[in-house]
């Protein structure tokens, strides 16, 4: 055994403590006792499988002045999220497959931690070329950043046709293009209005004629409308910190709150947060998608949509799981066990024979978030002052690559679907 890491491991449902013994990346053994050529006790202290941020946009290549592979991956590593999945609405799109292998190599040399790509899908794209290379397809129903719209259901029909075959998970911004209101905004108040809930709701509603032929996953659902057209289909969904903590009111600041979909009343948030403590939510997904301080400053009207989230997002939920306020089970479900399971990755629990990506945390150790202690390159966070627990150290496959708040270890972040297929 070339390492044993000893705690309070969640394994088989709960936590107990053991050994997890690793071997060339992977878990090799768990059990009460083991001995390994390198011993690391953690004694009380909280084990959990690495998370998997299945959303987020790290604004690579076209956008680096917000984010980059290393700047998010750091981020994502101090947020013990050990892989991320990445958005195809950069610039260029990661539409066509010399897009898609460019983008691919940048975050191969430049990630901390393992990766996924997003196919994106515009209405003359043929997915299939991609979709060997991509862990899932992302479809925009909407106009947002920097996005291809696929607005119209023949539209959305013709891809959803295409990526059948290929069996890969469709992941949708669900927000009706024809509900939306075009006209100047001043505030966050404005920002909802103009993207009204029932769009959300009407474009789950559409979807839901493909959710028996295609794997659709509906991206960060913010409202109740959304959660009752939830089960109008055979979804799954996603849901964000931001939308599940804050609301139009918690977010006086300018355009720094302002995101798509948006921010809703307290009223939703509760509604959002509750739906994801029962369970029926079945991703946590931080949808991060920084923009600079100066972007965010402008008048409201013109500031872009989006928050930084990766690294808050996993520390966040666990200080309210610590508070009891969603069991520590729903959490690891929605962001390490499903997540893995949905996009079929090798990773996301602790068993013998997963990717030994791991996070230890001080449930003790709680933190209250400070802008300057986070590594995106954005440099903030909508999410200031709030409680949060992160982790200690974070492993990926066995290699320790963060430590009582400092990066050590070695840049290795792989490529999940690259790998899956030299396995095969
Ligand atoms: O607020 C958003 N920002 N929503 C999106 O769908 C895209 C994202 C971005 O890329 O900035
Ligand atoms: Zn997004």
């Amino acid at each position: 055994m070339d390492l044993v890491v000893e705690g309070r491991a969640w394994y088989k449902g709960k936590l107990q403590h053991v050994c997890i013994g690793i071997e060339n990346g992977r878990i090799a053994r768990v059990k009460k006792v083991l001995k390994g050529e390198r011993q690391l006790d953690f004694n009380d202290r909280i084990i959990l499988p690495g998370a998997i941020d299945v959303h987020t946009h790290m604004r690579e290549p076209g956008m680096t002045r917000k984010e980059d592979f290393s700047t998010g991956s750091v981020a994502a590593a101090f947020g013990g999220v050990t892989c991320f999945f990445d958005m195809p609405n950069t610039k260029p799109q990661s539409i066509h497959r010399d897009d898609v292998m460019e983008k691919k190599e940048l975050a191969s040399k430049k990630s901390w931690v393992d990766f996924g790509l997003f196919g994106g899908v515009s209405d003359a794209s043929n997915p299939q070329r991609i979709a060997d290379q991509v862990v899932g397809f992302k479809i925009f129903m909407s106009s947002t950043t920097g996005s291809v719209l696929l607005s119209e259901d023949k539209d959305i029909r013709r891809a959803m046709d295409l990526i059948k075959p290929t069996k890969k998970v469709v992941s949708v911004h669900a927000e009706d293009e024809h509900l939306l209101i075009k006209r100047e905004e001043a505030s966050i108040r404005d920002h909802a209005e103009a993207r009204p809930r029932r769009a959300e709701a009407s474009a789950i509603e559409r979807l839901a004629q493909f959710s028996q032929q295609n794997k659709v996953n509906i991206c960060h659902v913010t409202s109740l409308e959304g959660l009752e057209a939830l089960s109008k289909g055979a979804f799954t969904s996603e849901a964000t910190p931001h939308h599940m903590l804050l609301d139009i009111a918690s977010c006086g600041r300018k355009g720094f709150c302002k995101v798509n979909p948006p921010l809703r009343p307290k009223s939703d948030k509760e509604a959002l947060l509750a739906a994801f403590a029962s369970g029926k939510i079945s991703l946590l997904a931080s949808d991060h998608a920084p923009h600079t301080v100066e972007e965010k400053e402008q008048e409201f009207d013109s500031a872009p949509s989006g928050v930084p989230g990766v690294e808050t997002s996993f520390p966040l939920m666990m200080a309210l799981a610590r508070k009891e306020r969603i069991g520590l089970g729903v959490l690891i479900k929605a962001a390490c066990e499903t997540p893995a399971q949905l996009f079929g990755l090798n990773k996301g629990a602790i068993e013998e024979g997963k990717d030994a990506d791991l996070m230890v945390l001080d449930p003790r150790i709680v933190t209250s978030i400070v802008p300057r202690n986070l590594h995106s390159k954005c440099g903030w966070t909508p999410f200031e002052g709030q409680e949060a627990i992160f982790p200690q150290a974070v492993f990926l496959r066995g290699q320790l690559l963060v430590e009582e708040g400092g990066l050590v270890g070695e840049r290795n972040g792989r490529d999940v679907v690259a790998k899956r297929r030299v396995a095969a």
